[in-house]
């Protein structure tokens, strides 16, 4: 079976297929030759991560799965949550992102946020939805330098390291998309492989 996942993300698709065997074969963007950008305008993880398998879906006529997330701040009503990648501006700027929670956060003593991601998988049309979360907590300032976005500022439930400060297999275990992705594994595996 084959099936795309809406990503221009390498990384993210080899990691994913490295689990799901060779029963179920991952294609990329590029393997359909979908070169286009695909729009994000909804305002909701879950509308954005539809958007995308759908617009893959409808135009290519393919199975596929897409998937968005966000980092949600109690204190700030869920900011930055969906526009997580882009709250300081379009140019995506991670430290820009980081500064201005922390910004916001100044003298807030509630410093529980969450990362949520939600996968989209479309299957001969019928649409079916995956969630992973982390529980944690906003660190005062930056620590650590591994992984990427908003990890040095924020600390998984449980432990007592920033996720910058993490392994990488010890956040995938834990992390939202590491938790999303083996729901989505679970069911591909018992309803197609
Ligand atoms: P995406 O939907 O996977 O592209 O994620 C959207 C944005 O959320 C990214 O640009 C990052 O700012 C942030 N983000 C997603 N996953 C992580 C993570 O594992 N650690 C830190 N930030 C993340």
């Amino acid at each position: 079976m084959k099936l795309v996942f809406a990503t221009n993300n390498l990384h993210k698709l080899e990691e994913i297929q490295a689990l799901l065997g060779n029963q179920i074969k991952v294609l990329s963007l590029k393997n359909i030759n979908c070169n286009e950008e695909i729009p994000e305008t909804g305002t909701t993880l879950e509308a954005n991560a539809l958007q995308k398998s759908d617009y893959v879906y409808s135009r290519y006529k393919i199975n596929c799965f897409a998937d968005d997330t966000g980092l949600e701040v109690d204190a700030l009503n869920g900011e930055p949550g969906v526009y997580s990648a882009r709250y300081a501006g379009d140019d995506k700027d991670a430290e820009a992102n980081m500064q201005k929670v922390l910004q916001k956060l100044d003298g807030v003593e509630d410093r529980k946020a969450r990362f949520r991601t939600v996968i989209s998988l479309i299957m001969d049309g019928k649409e079916f939805q995956f969630e992973g979360r982390v529980e944690g907590e906003i660190l005062k300032e930056k620590s650590g330098s591994e992984g990427f976005g908003y990890d040095p500022i924020f600390k998984p439930e449980g432990f007592d390291v920033s996720f910058a400060e993490m392994e990488l297999t010890q956040k995938n275990k834990i992390s939202h998309r590491g938790r999303a992705v083996v729901k989505l594994i679970e069911f591909l595996k018992k309803e197609y492989a």
